[in-house]
């Protein structure tokens, strides 16, 4: 995973960074690919999982959509190479602004989520002289057994429109002249592992497509969200299953005519590849606990301190001796901590640690609370184009601790 020269390079680089595998990122992005070109399935890559410009062109250069929740996601895809015409517009409370921006440049679909919202799109796309086009994002009260921070299709939730506002709204459809209403949207959470929610879901939405299908109403697109999980346990070099998680979507959807099926996957698609590199400032021992404090925090990646969620985190550069840490950040915060209790080597000043899984959610959602500086990303195809330029030390040699 890091090799020695790597692991070189990385104590030249200011820490804490973000490094990218891009190799596991194209090999992630060709088995999205072949799977979804198996079943004729649209893909939009969720932009909010990272709008690292680097991974957003690798991504439109591998011929994704876009799923945005902004107007300045929208300008940022065109800019690396999105089609406007596969991107996607999501959010409970799109402005004014991003309203007009998304209509002006003709995107694929916006997804609508509430009757003013559909009003305003209306009003916006007639003002324009515009047709715009339009899915209504459902509400389906389907239970994702995710975190609650990040479940969005159940009634509590204020994502989409109910169903019965769905068949007020398409029996009204002719009071929207400026629209054209030509699918459906869910999105029921975010890290899910468990399929047999994907089922639920699938069931849900054949149960409102027949009640609209019964009425004549036709739609042809339907968009089921992203939401695929991934191993943050066991991460080393994972591609998430996509054969099988579209194969769900295949065998229990029920579509109609031609009906083309999208989806809007993040942090499957660029989760693994992203890894935090931190150094440890200092070991501290209070009572009896040692706590790492490395210079990487919740700065860098909020997960931990938002959702309790566990990333594998790595000592790469000691392997001997072995004690249970803490390990926390730099933030005055009480939370800002990315696991207690954990094994760790012998862990000393001046280590560097490797917090893996961080490709989504962590770059994109950092912040400069306390002031601090936002973090570098680095890509390995470029530390190993310049390890090849000073003709080094060779790439293959691997710490034992890593080639387990
Ligand atoms: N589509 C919509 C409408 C969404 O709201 C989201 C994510 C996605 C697609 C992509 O979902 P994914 O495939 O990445 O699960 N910051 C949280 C995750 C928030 C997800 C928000 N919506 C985390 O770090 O776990």
């Amino acid at each position: 995973m890091f090799n020695q020269y790597t692991i070189s390079q990385f104590r030249s680089l200011k820490t804490p960074f973000y490094y990218y595998n891009a190799d596991l990122l194209n090999k992630t992005l060709a088995a999205i690919r072949s799977s979804a070109e198996f079943y004729n399935y649209k893909v939009h890559y969720a932009v909010k999982a990272n709008a690292n410009e680097k991974i957003l062109r690798t991504i439109s250069n591998n011929g994704f959509g876009a799923d945005c929740v902004s107007g300045n996601e929208i300008e940022k895809a065109i800019q690396c190479g999105f089609d406007p015409k596969n991107i996607v517009f999501a959010g409970v409370g799109k402005g004014d602004d991003e309203l007009q921006f998304a209509i002006e440049n003709n995107i694929f679909s916006i997804n609508c989520e509430s009757i003013q919202e559909l009003e305003v799109i209306d009003y916006f796309a007639g003002m324009l002289n515009k047709k715009a086009s339009v899915a209504l994002r459902v509400n389906p009260n389907i239970d994702a057994h995710t975190h609650h921070n990040i479940t969005t299709g159940l009634t509590i939730n204020k994502f989409g429109i109910s169903e019965n506002e769905l068949y007020t709204i398409l029996s009204n459809r002719e009071l929207y002249k400026n629209l054209i209403i030509n699918g459906l949207h869910f999105h029921i959470g975010s890290q899910i592992t468990d399929n047999t929610v994907f089922v639920n879901l699938c069931n849900k939405i054949n149960q409102i497509q027949k009640y609209i299908y019964e009425k004549n109403i036709y739609l042809p697109h339907l968009n089921v969200g992203g939401g695929l999980g991934i191993n943050y346990e066991s991460p080393i070099n994972q591609i998430p299953d996509f054969g099988a998680y579209f194969s769900v979507f295949h065998n229990n959807l029920k579509l109609y005519k031609i009906q083309q099926v999208h989806f809007e996957p993040g942090r499957s698609v660029v989760g693994q590849s992203g890894s935090i590199i931190t150094k440890v400032l200092y070991v501290k021992e209070n009572s009896g606990r040692k706590t790492i404090i490395c210079d990487a925090g919740f700065t860098e990646l909020l997960r931990p301190a938002l959702y309790q969620s566990s990333h594998k985190i790595i000592n790469i550069t000691s392997e001997t001796g072995s004690s249970v840490y803490d390990v926390a950040g730099p933030i005055c915060e009480t939370s800002d901590y990315f696991a207690k209790d954990i094994i760790m080597p012998e862990t000393n000043r001046g280590d560097l640690i490797a917090i893996l899984s961080a490709g989504a959610y962590g770059e994109a959602m950092a912040s400069q609370y306390n002031l601090r500086s936002l973090a570098n990303n680095y890509f390995s195809n470029e530390l190993e184009a310049y390890r090849l330029k000073s003709n080094l030390i060779p790439a293959s040699v691997e710490p034992e601790f890593l080639q387990k």
